[in-house]
């Protein structure tokens, strides 16, 4: 049975702004479920529905067997929730912020101190506990935050964006940590990220939602294989030469980016190859550079959005990263 199981999930805010719209989804006890999407696509509202932060317009789910209209409050005593913002508070030491919360959920205080020291081993903050978040790096501080979602022992960990802001390194760091978690704890966690990369490297099954619909949802590599074809990506000495390339009569699809380098989209590159190289060079034209690729789920996102992940940071994404950029110096 799904941890997890949404029916017709609905947010509709003031202004008749629809969040999430029919929201249809579930999830299995203690795996990684990673829901994916750009700025705006309805992943905090979701998340925040599911935690009963805000209420759905219509729709309803299951979480752990509770009633998410009803057992608003037993749900609440068995999730952990790490919101999209962080929450620590700068001016306390690590492990006061998580007496903090341990004291909200009035857990005893000896099944407290082992838990929270338990928790720090796992991040490998046990030495940082002691000393105020203000001196931590930004890594630290996500890693702190993200233990401070588990001092009620959840069944179900919820991670809104856990590496928005962190550079590539320190994001891989946090992906181990977020795994270790699952493994030793053996809690559901549900993530949302807009980093392709981060979803395909931790969640064992992912949902791309678009304009508050899921588009699509499965594997990574069942969201791979579900595409067929393999990408061949060819740079040019000019953009006429790109163009000409573009019209290969047997694929699947083409484009064209930065004027000069064409992909096209082929059913099987082992056969198609040589005949674009045999169609090129009638026309007098040969690449500069070749380049054949297996579908990745940057291809996935953009075949079922119509548009890359990347293309459109809008403003107020923009601004909430450099918010957290900042915060997190
Ligand atoms: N409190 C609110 N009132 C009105 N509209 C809202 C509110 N919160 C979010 N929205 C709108 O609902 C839509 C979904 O927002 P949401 O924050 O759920 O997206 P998201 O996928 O988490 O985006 P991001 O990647 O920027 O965090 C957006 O169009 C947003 O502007
Ligand atoms: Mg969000």
């Amino acid at each position: 049975m799904p941890i997890i199981k949404t029916e017709n999930l609905t947010k509709i805010y003031s202004g008749n702004i629809k969040a999430v719209s029919d929201l249809n989804i579930e999830i299995e006890e203690a795996e990684i479920y990673g829901l994916l999407g750009k700025n705006g696509a309805g992943k905090t509202t979701t998340i925040k529905m599911l935690t009963t932060a805000i209420e759905p317009t219509s729709g309803n789910a299951k979480v752990a067997g509770y009633d998410l209209l009803k057992d608003r409050e037993k749900i609440r005593n068995i999730i952990g929730v790490v919101p999209q913002d962080l929450t620590t508070d700068a001016d306390l030491k690590g492990i006061e912020n998580l007496r903090m919360i341990a004291a909200f959920y009035d857990i005893p205080k000896s099944v407290a101190e082992s838990r929270i020291n338990d928790l720090l081993n796992i991040v490998d903050l046990t030495d940082w506990g002691n000393k105020y978040v203000s001196q931590y790096s930004g890594g630290m501080r996500k890693r702190l935050e993200l233990i401070c979602g588990l001092v009620n022992a959840p069944k179900i960990l919820f991670l809104d964006e856990p590496t928005l802001g962190l550079d590539v390194n320190t994001r891989a760091k946090m992906w181990k940590y977020i795994r270790d978690i699952q493994k030793e704890l053996g809690v559901t966690i549900i993530l949302t990220s807009h980093y392709l990369e981060e979803v395909d490297e931790l969640a064992n099954r992912i949902s791309i939602i678009d304009h508050g619909k899921i588009l699509v949802t499965g594997t990574p590599d069942e969201l791979k294989s579900s595409l067929k074809g393999d990408i061949i990506t060819m740079q040019f000495s000019g953009s006429d030469e790109a163009e000409a390339a573009r019209y290969y009569p047997n694929a699947l699809y083409s484009s064209i980016s930065g004027e000069d380098k064409v992909r096209i989209k082929v059913e099987n590159s082992d056969v198609e190859l040589p005949k674009i190289l045999s169609y090129l060079t009638q026309k007098g034209i040969s690449p500069l550079t070749i380049n054949v690729k297996k579908p990745s789920l940057d291809e996935v996102f953009l075949e079922y959005t119509g548009s890359s992940i990347d293309e459109d940071i809008g403003p107020e994404q923009f601004r909430r990263m450099m918010q957290n950029v900042r915060r997190l110096r």
